[in-house]
């Protein structure tokens, strides 16, 4: 009798621990506690909300997410608070007094009820979001199963975001990624509580909105040739390869998309990129340009000269700001484009504007002349204040990447900080909002560990750098600050399968850099809720990127010809074991304890991390000349 009760006891124990043990939120709420016992999702679990239809609206939301894999009926029924017998409900409830914010939400689970109250409709989204990722990790699949006890743990939640704007933006010039795929992704982002999707339309590679005002723009600017490999190197297209690769929004589409979003509490901000970034479009428009001749829209070949720091075309992709057809052109685009997205904000880009073009034409000097511009930076600066007008005139703010602010910034216009936190810091100095996106921390499409593994791009944002990333930096009013974004270019993204693995899970850390409270960082924390969310992917058959379990290689050169190699792991906790005979190492080779010497003739060295027996990291290999180039040694 003693051992049974001692057995139920134990067993009541184990089950809430392992019940808290599961609790990993991402992103952080503000306040977390945990409370004995758990609800139990059942047959007869019903769905009350509050009168109001947006309420209802986010109960059937719910409803299809916890019917697909629990099987259960779940009915949706409208109930006036004070009428329901919350015993057995998941009651949703819109109360107008709640102090917790436009997005804020509390969220109540005890044995026999859950309650989520918020003050309006995005508030109930986002507690949603959150029982759900309280819920077993098979609520992810996309099919019933009857083998899981549905068990939510007792909690109170009380959250609210700390910014407004939570944003990700995903390219589609580049390539071009379909509705569906662009609806894929807005699913994902809104369960870690995004709710700006920044849509990069117009490129050098491409132009991917409808204007029917200008159809080259789509019939030419949306098609190149197909290329696969490293973007940037390619061979030239040549004449009889066809430009069928790409393709476009129709306006239907997007004001679909911008449905979607909205049902899901997403804005679209639509980007414009110009005056540089806009081959696609002097390819459809070449008297558009300064400089006269027929231009291609560019298939991924090198038409750019990249220094440090400094650039020049090899092709001219701008827009000729000497030109009035350009400002006739771009009210025509910004007109359809305002009459497309509700969003407050069109961003008409701004960025790496090559001015080597400009410098040579006879129009661009009689317009120096005439306006008194002094430099190029004057010059663009004299173009975007007449776009600002043309976007103020369509009832829109106008938002630019940050080097708008050489020049001269356009009264009004918001900042994107791209190149660091630099010149939002600058902008907001003036006055002005701006949105933090520094390549640094946010920017997703670099690499997230060693070059030697990861797919080639030009540099690296480790999972490490992108939750250190803080939106707001010393000595900048926060007011001014309107949120974070992740940025997601796709030069080197072709599927929406590599696009989650670029943006899990780095996007994760920027989530919780944009929704939590400052000053909660814990890494190891963060880590292992990361580690829960991976397994909650493994059951939705999202793609992730597992490069925080592979070592961090740091070289150094040792006198002419040699070179000591440093090793290091993001998360804590791994061994690193290692090989220079070209055999693959495991657990029972050499572990790293000090700096490495290849051995004279060594040719590689080959990691593995372990966490314990488990084998968690790639096989990692590098060739010691690849060592020695990285430390300077040249040959
Ligand atoms: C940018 O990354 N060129 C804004």
């Amino acid at each position: 009798m003693k051992k049974s009760i001692l057995i139920a006891c134990f067993s009541c124990w184990c089950m809430t621990v392992l019940a808290q043990a599961d609790i990993a939120l991402i992103p952080q709420p503000v306040s977390l506690q945990k409370n004995e016992g758990h609800f139990i999702l059942g047959s007869s679990t019903r769905i009350q909300v509050s009168a109001q239809p947006d309420a209802y609206r986010v109960g059937e939301i719910l409803a299809g997410r916890l019917r697909t894999t629990t099987g259960y009926p779940l009915p949706v029924k409208q109930v006036a608070p004070s009428m329901g017998n919350p015993a057995g409900a998941i009651e949703l409830q819109l109360q107008s007094g709640l102090r917790l914010g436009k997005e804020g939400y509390a969220l109540e689970v005890t044995p026999t009820h859950v309650i989520i109250r918020a003050k309006e409709p995005a508030g109930l989204f986002y507690g949603m979001q959150t029982l759900l990722q309280l819920l077993p990790k098979q609520i992810q699949h996309n099919k019933k199963d009857t083998s899981v006890a549905w068990t939510i743990p007792a909690v109170t939640i009380e959250d609210q975001p700390r910014f407004a704007w939570r944003g990700l933006h995903f390219d589609v010039a580049r390539h071009f990624f379909t509705k569906e795929q662009v609806k894929r992704y807005i699913d994902e982002m809104v369960a870690y509580k995004y709710n700006l999707l920044h849509l990069h339309l117009t490129d050098d590679q491409g132009w991917r909105i409808e204007i029917k005002s200008l159809p080259r723009l789509t019939e030419v600017g949306a098609w190149r040739v197909e290329k696969t490999g490293s973007f940037g190197t390619f061979s030239p297209p040549t004449p009889d390869e066809p430009r069928t690769y790409g393709g476009y929004f129709t306006q239907e589409d997007l004001k679909e998309l911008v449905r979607y979003a909205a049902d899901r509490f997403v804005q679209i901000m639509p980007e414009i990129d110009v005056p540089g970034h806009s081959m696609a479009a002097v390819a459809a428009y070449p008297e558009l340009s300064c400089t006269p001749g027929a231009k291609q829209v560019n298939s991924g070949e090198k038409f750019m000269n990249w220094g440090t720091g400094s650039f020049s075309a090899i092709v001219d992709n701008t827009l000729c700001p000497a030109n009035e057809e350009v400002y006739t052109f771009l009210d025509k685009v910004i007109t359809e484009v305002a009459a497309i997205f509700p969003f407050e904000y069109i961003h008409m880009g701004g960025d790496e504007c090559a001015k080597n073009f400009w410098e040579k034409s006879t129009a661009v000097k009689q317009l120096m002349q005439r306006e008194k511009l002094k430099d190029m930076h004057e010059v663009q600066s004299y173009f975007m204040k007449r776009v600002e007008k043309l976007v103020a005139a369509r009832g829109k703010k106008m938002m630019g990447w940050d080097e708008i602010l050489e020049g001269g910034l356009p009264p009004k216009t918001a900042v994107m900080s791209w190149r660091g936190v630099k010149g939002g810091i600058e902008a907001a100095r003036m006055g002005h909002p701006v949105v933090m996106t520094p390549n640094t921390n946010t920017y997703l499409d670099l690499m997230q560990g060693d070059p030697s593994i990861e797919p080639p791009v030009y540099s690296s944002v480790r999972l490490r750098a992108s939750y250190d990333f803080e939106p707001v930096p010393d000595g900048v009013d926060d007011k001014l600050v309107l949120g974070g974004q992740a940025n997601l270019w796709t030069e080197n993204i072709y599927t929406t399968r590599h696009q989650q693995y670029m943006l899990w899970p780095r996007a994760f850390a920027v989530a919780e850099a944009v929704w939590s409270p400052k000053g909660r960082k814990d890494w190891p924390g963060f880590i292992s809720r990361v580690e829960q969310h991976f397994q909650r992917f493994d059951e939705a058959a999202i793609k992730y990127a597992r490069s925080m379990y592979d070592p961090i290689v740091q070289v150094k050169k040792e006198g002419d010809s040699s070179v000591s190699v440093t090793l290091s792991t993001e998360v804590p906790g791994l061994d690193i074991y290692y090989s220079f005979d070209n055999s693959f190492p495991d657990r029972f080779y050499p572990q790293y304890t000090q700096a490495l010497v290849p051995p004279k003739d060594a040719l590689s060295l080959k990691l593995i991390t372990y966490r314990g027996k488990e084998e968690i990291g790639r096989q990692m290999t590098i060739p010691v000349v690849e060592l020695k180039r990285r430390s300077g040694i040249r040959k």
